[in-house]
């Protein structure tokens, strides 16, 4: 959950946790058994909270600690499990350990939490060494001494206000295991663990070409951090209860991806190849045989993720002659984009991963079928990524805009019944259409889909753990079963087909035509005894 745009509480046009709480019962009936929150903490919000200043708090725009707590409890009671953002790989640059690291000067220990060094050139005047910060530009900024002079650099794999902590130094460790039982204290059932895979640098900082990269990596994938997650892991299996570690991993290969879910490290991470993949029923096949198998040898949950607050929202993408997600094809050239087909193929995308074996996670918005907001004004803008690719990139603002919850303009109830505070991001007026409210009176909408879909995975024994089975299909079309009852059928062919033989039709993305699933369209039917 983005919890700045989810719903705002106090009438102040920014989503906050007294907003959340009031819309618990929504999530209880959307079916949900967790919420996990992108970072709650105090925050100058240089990264929409992913520059933390302290790890033990909640910032005041969203409330305070103690409605934290209350919010973990009311969740219990109903049934939800809360999970929190834990961002290791960097911190704020106004966190305490960075302005004392400052303040502190070369050669001290305060600053070997992070990673400052002298520049290169004559002066100084040069960075470190040659790498780019993933949100664009160099990944170094240099610091001013007190006279005004250049002083050392240090370096940030993301913005400049998220300086990186150094893994290799004690106090960094101890603090996150800190951090850790903290919030298992009170009571969340798990973690997020953001850039899971970035934490450890190749100390002799050299210089390398991404293309290129070599073995082991400088900076991605080190082999150092399985140690860290063993030590988490055992952090978390001290606990009574599920404490569950979920990690960020963008990795390529597979195999180096589930050495994270070894059975002594994380439980689970998301499924980027996945999330990335093309409207193909090839491909998509693949992506999901790629999966299981990688997690097969683990034995850890695979999960299914369609959207997140960092990438483009899947009705847009599948609207799109070009379906799959990738950071670097992002292009400020907005591309043509038909929503009904991208919302038809939403629906039928949630009905194959809400029948995969594994975890799903579903992005706020994504049961109401939001797409992208594609033209944000420039001034309303907010996100790095955009203003450090110079705007080559459009940023993430757009899948972050707040939900419309009821009424026929925005704000859409935003900010509560009738308050008229203007959101931090706008929404756009065609979204009367796709209001929570509306939609939970349409039984052929959205929101009636994802519900029902969630119920019967609850209900379906078979939709449980136990694997999968591809059935035979004609080309273009995706089917298999799970246990002895159940089948989920996808037709990404130009043209509506036969079901197979069934017992009875479970639910439907689209409505049949004579009996036939239409193009772009999915079913989970009973199969006969
Ligand atoms: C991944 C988070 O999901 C994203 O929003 C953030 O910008 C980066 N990590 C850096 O923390
Ligand atoms: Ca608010």
């Amino acid at each position: 959950m983005y919890v700045r745009s989810f719903a705002d509480g106090n009438g102040d046009g920014i989503g906050d946790l007294a907003g959340v709480r009031a819309k618990l019962p929504y999530l209880r009936d959307l079916g949900v058994d967790a919420i996990w929150f992108t970072p709650w903490y105090p925050s100058p919000m240089a990264d929409g909270g992913y520059d933390v200043a302290d790890y033990r708090d909640i910032d005041p725009m969203f409330g305070t600690l103690g409605e934290a707590e209350q919010l973990i409890k009311e969740a219990a009671d109903l049934g939800i499990r809360v999970i929190v953002d834990i961002v290791p790989n960097h911190c704020s640059d106004r966190h305490c350990w960075f302005q004392e690291a400052l303040s502190s000067g070369p050669g001290s220990r305060e600053r070997d939490r992070f990673w400052f060094r002298a520049g290169r050139g004559k002066e100084g005047e040069l960075p470190p060494n040659d790498w780019s910060s993933i949100f664009g530009g160099s990944a170094w900024t240099r610091t001013q001494n007190e006279d005004g002079t250049g002083g050392e650099w240090y370096l940030h794999l993301f913005a400049p206000e998220q300086p990186d902590l150094n893994w290799d130094n004690d106090d960094v460790r101890k603090e996150h295991e800190d951090v850790l039982r903290f919030w298992f204290d009170r009571g969340v059932a798990g973690v997020r663990i953001d850039s899971a895979a970035l934490l450890f640098k190749d100390a002799t900082l050299p210089n390398f070409d991404p293309d290129n990269a070599p073995a082991p990596h400088p900076f991605s994938d080190r082999d150092e951090l399985h140690e860290v997650y063993r030590s988490w892991r055992a952090l978390a299996d001290g606990y009574a209860g599920d404490r569950i570690l979920i990690g960020e991993i963008w990795l390529p290969d597979p195999e180096r991806f589930a050495r994270y879910l070894r059975p002594d490290e994380m439980h689970t991470a998301f499924n980027f190849d996945f999330l990335a993949c093309p409207w193909e029923p090839e491909r998509l096949r693949a992506s999901i045989d790629a999966t299981l198998a990688a997690h097969a040898p683990v034995g850890a949950t695979a999960t299914w993720v369609l959207s997140n607050h960092d990438v483009t929202r899947h009705v847009t993408r599948y609207g799109r002659k070009d379906t799959k997600f990738e950071f670097a094809a992002k292009t400020s050239a907005i591309p043509e984009v038909d929503l009904e087909l991208g919302t038809r193929r939403a629906r039928a995308a949630a009905l194959l991963t809400l029948s995969l074996p594994g975890a799903v996670y579903i992005y706020q918005g994504e049961e109401l079928g939001l797409p992208e907001v594609e033209d944000l004004p420039t001034g309303a803008l907010q996100d790095p990524m955009f203003f450090r690719s110079n705007g080559t990139d459009p940023g993430r603002d757009g899948c972050r805009v707040p939900l419309p919850w009821d009424g026929a303009e925005p704000p859409f109830g935003f900010s509560g019944v009738g308050a008229s505070a203007e959101p931090w991001l706008p929404q756009p007026s065609s979204w009367s259409e796709l209001t929570a409210e509306g939609q939970a009176r349409l039984k052929a909408s959205m929101l009636s889909l994802y519900r029902d879909a969630l119920r019967i995975r609850r209900s379906e024994p078979e939709l449980q753990d136990g694997p999968l089975r591809w059935l035979n299909a004609p080309f273009g079309v995706v089917a298999f079963g799970r246990g002895d009852g159940f089948m989920c059928v996808l037709n990404l062919s130009d043209s509506a087909i036969e079901l197979p033989g069934h017992a009875a039709l479970l639910l439907a993305s689209e409505p049949l035509e004579n009996g036939r699933l239409p193009s772009d369209s999915a079913v989970w039917l009973r199969s006969f005894a």
